[in-house]
């Protein structure tokens, strides 16, 4: 395991025989859990050389509170990833190594991706995260990077991000790693009480149901049948539900033949802010 923090070393490790290699990234916040390790032992598969990069990126929130929160935990993240692989380089950069003394983020337009969900609730937030993924695929120049579909508007962001940007290198989507109740993980879930942890288990139980509704129903009403479920319970705030196409995700108006959906979701549990998404065909 080789623990790099500046760039100017990445690019020494890298060095012109690593570049003969195939190299994967796998970009996260760190507080890792099995989620990410999926991610990096998928990379580990594929590649010669991995690289995790392990920064939580201030230019993508957009709530203080929620980045001074975000729990940095590199000594145990070092410990999970030596149990996966001690062949990795782990890229973890200080925010003035990143950023120098403008911390800000570029503007992006991603032909309406940034617009809805995620970006519609979370201002500025894909600028920080564009800002971010352009910096590190730039620097790495990996052969394939790897991302969750746990947060897919990111994952169909960045797709659109290496078109734009013309960068090449393959994004690998992979799919979501859930608890065994069924939610999702997160590094976020480390901020809920054990009841609530459980409880929100709910929020995969409603995208369930909304996809064996979605079979009879028009996504209004899976919506609304959506929307009901969490009027009815006391610790869970939906934030939103929605129904998209799943490449454009251009919310569903009428259904058509051979378009794939999916269904998206952002719950407030006791103040923790959870995200989670699911195929509906
Ligand atoms: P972070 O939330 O740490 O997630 C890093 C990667 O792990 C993302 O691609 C995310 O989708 C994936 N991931 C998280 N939980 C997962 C789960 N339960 N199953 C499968 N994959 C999961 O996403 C970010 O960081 C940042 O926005 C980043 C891309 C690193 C830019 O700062």
């Amino acid at each position: 395991m080789v623990l790099i923090k500046t760039k100017k070393e990445l690019t020494e490790h890298l060095s012109f025989a690593e570049r003969k290699k195939s190299i994967g990234l796998v970009p996260t916040m760190g507080a890792l859990h099995c989620g990410h390790a999926a991610l990096v032992q998928r990379a580990i598969h594929e590649n010669e050389v991995v690289v995790i990069s392990i920064f939580v990126n201030p230019t993508q929130f957009n709530n203080k509170e929620d980045l001074e929160k975000y729990p940095q935990t590199l000594k145990s993240d070092i410990d999970l990833l030596e149990k996966i692989s001690k062949d990795i380089l782990v890229f973890a950069p200080t925010v003035k190594e990143m950023y120098s003394n403008a911390v800000r983020s570029e503007n992006y337009n991603f032909y309406g991706l940034e617009n809805i969900m995620e970006g519609a609730f979370r201002e500025g937030h894909f600028d920080g995260v564009g800002t971010i993924v352009e910096t590190l695929l730039t620097s790495v120049k990996p052969d394939k990077a790897y991302f969750g579909e746990k947060d897919f508007q990111q994952l169909q962001i960045i797709r659109k991000l290496v078109e734009i940007r013309n960068i090449p290198v393959k994004i690998i989507g992979c799919p979501i790693v859930r608890e065994s109740n069924g939610l999702a993980l997160s590094s976020r879930n480390e901020r809920l009480s054990t009841t609530i942890r459980h409880e929100a288990a709910f929020i995969f139980k409603t995208l369930t149901s909304a996809k064996r509704i979605f079979g009879m129903e028009s996504a209004k009403n899976v919506k609304d049948w959506v929307t009901k479920q969490y009027k009815k319970h006391p610790d869970l705030e939906l934030e939103y539900i929605e129904i998209t196409e799943a490449t454009t995700l251009k919310p569903l108006v009428r259904k058509q033949k051979n378009r794939k959906y999916r269904a998206f979701i952002a719950v407030y549990a006791d103040g923790v802010r959870l995200i989670d998404n699911i195929a509906l065909n």
